[in-house]
């Protein structure tokens, strides 16, 4: 099992480029299944879910094939409609294929994910929306079998909550479905809206991008399509994070600060310097005359889906408030279990409270964390924890660092470029 190991209290300085969003890359990929032929996606992060979403494309029949950041995958035989369990598990985004597999084939059957470190997670606003498209969906042996005999119909569907896969999924299903699909209170983030541009270029009909109501009005075909993959925006806003938990300064090129702005506010508001250029965030700390760091102040978060805070930069935060002036009140609205990383944090000096779904920080002077070994929980969670680990002083060793490999590309190698004692070992 491989660790990552920090010897912390170095400032950052230095530029880190932002790879492509693992969250709009994976619908995208699935989207590779609603028509055959050669696909071609660009900026396509090298992740352990971006393997896993192209194996599961693979086990479907799909062929692909990686050249740097560009993959292309050809759809056009595929084999099967089941999504197997073993690949589910290790990525509950695997549901993504439902949507479009019913498009394509009529029918579909996918492991349920089952739950995961951060929540219940269930799919049944997924389920909702796809009958009343007119499929048919009922659970077998731990998995769920969707089926439409004929053509999916359009139709009006409300989210109780603005799901993101739950926005992505029914969208996939609507494109080709007679008639016009409203869907209702849908996601607004920018994942989202990069697979309607996708979907777009593939020749679909939905109007309302970046809103919480999107019309898609069905057509007969759609043709293969070449897509670039946004930038990630919560690596990115875990960097712009980091740099204030460490001191220095940070160019993050390759963003869209746009993407982030609740956070660059929060930022300033505790003391940062948050400079927004067109594709770049020029994040640092303010030094004294002894060329110190200045404290940071704590500020209050709740977490809400966008253009809200995101849920996935919580933990990273809550890292930085740990060594903030002052009280931080922390409120986590979208998932009932994302306080995993409270714990570990703790072990290094942290003084952090939770009631229920609020965790009350009070930050301590960044020269009380001391190091300490702790274990990643979740992903989000483990760079909460490469965070605390690169301001406090001393030796901070991480396990179960797989969590990680999920969703930052080269983390290591990137922090290490811009002055990071850090190292990953293998146990
Ligand atoms: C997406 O998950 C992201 N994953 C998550 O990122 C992100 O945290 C989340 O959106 C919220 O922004 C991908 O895009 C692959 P939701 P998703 O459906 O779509 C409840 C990361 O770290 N709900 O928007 O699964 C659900 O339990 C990951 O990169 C239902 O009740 O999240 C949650 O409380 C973690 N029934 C809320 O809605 C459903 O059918 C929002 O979940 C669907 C969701």
């Amino acid at each position: 099992m491989d660790k990552i190991r920090i010897n912390g209290g170095r400032l950052l300085q230095g530029s880190i480029k932002v790879s492509g969003a693992k969250n709009a890359a994976l619908p995208l990929l699935a989207a590779t299944l609603l028509t055959p032929g050669t696909h071609t996606l660009h900026n396509v992060p090298d992740l352990r879910d971006t393997r896993t979403m192209l194996m599961l494309l693979q086990t479907l029949g799909a062929t692909w094939e990686r050249s740097g950041g560009s993959v292309q995958i050809n759809t056009t035989d595929l084999t099967g409609a089941e999504a197997p369990y073993d690949l589910v598990k290790t990525m509950r985004a695997s549901v993504l294929v439902l949507g479009p597999l019913l498009t394509r084939t009529g029918r579909a059957r996918v492991s349920l994910p089952g739950g995961c470190a951060i929540g219940a997670r269930p799919i049944n606003f997924h389920l909702r929306g796809f009958e009343q498209l007119g499929a048919v969906t009922h659970l077998e042996s731990g998995y769920v079998e969707a089926r439409v005999e004929g053509m999916l119909t359009g139709n009006t569907i409300y989210f109780d909550i603005p799901s993101v896969t739950g926005t992505e999924n029914v969208l996939m299903a609507s494109v080709k479905a007679s008639g016009t699909t409203l869907i209702r209170n849908a996601a607004k983030e920018p994942e989202v809206g990069n697979l309607i541009d996708m979907l777009t270029a593939m020749g679909a009909r939905i109007e309302g991008r970046d809103t919480d109501c999107l019309t898609v009005t069905g057509v007969t075909s759609l043709q293969a399509t070449e897509a670039t993959i946004i930038p990630d925006r919560i690596e990115a806003g875990t960097y712009a994070i980091a740099v204030g938990a460490t001191g220095g300064e940070l160019e993050i090129t390759d963003c869209d600060p746009s993407h982030l702005p609740v956070l660059m506010e929060k930022l300033r508001v505790i003391g940062m310097t948050i400079e927004a250029k067109k594709n770049s965030i020029i994040a640092s700390c303010p030094l004294n005359n002894q060329g110190h760091s200045c404290p940071l102040q704590a500020v209050d978060i709740t977490t809400m889906p966008y253009p809200g805070f995101p849920t996935d930069l919580q933990a990273q935060f809550m890292a930085l408030m740990i060594q903030c002036n002052g009280t931080s009140i922390i409120h986590e609205t979208i998932f009932e279990n994302r306080f995993m990383h409270v714990a570990e944090l703790q072990r290094l000096g942290a003084k952090i409270n939770i009631d229920g779904a609020t965790a009350v920080v009070s930050g301590i002077a960044r020269n009380k964390l001391i190091g300490a070994p702790m274990m990643a929980t979740d992903l989000r969670a483990s760079a909460s924890l490469v965070i605390a680990g690169l301001s406090a002083s001393g030796i901070t060793e991480i396990s179960r660092i797989y969590h990680l490999e999920r969703g930052y590309e080269n983390m290591v190698e990137k922090l290490r470029h811009v002055g990071a004692e850090i190292e990953q070992i293998t146990d």
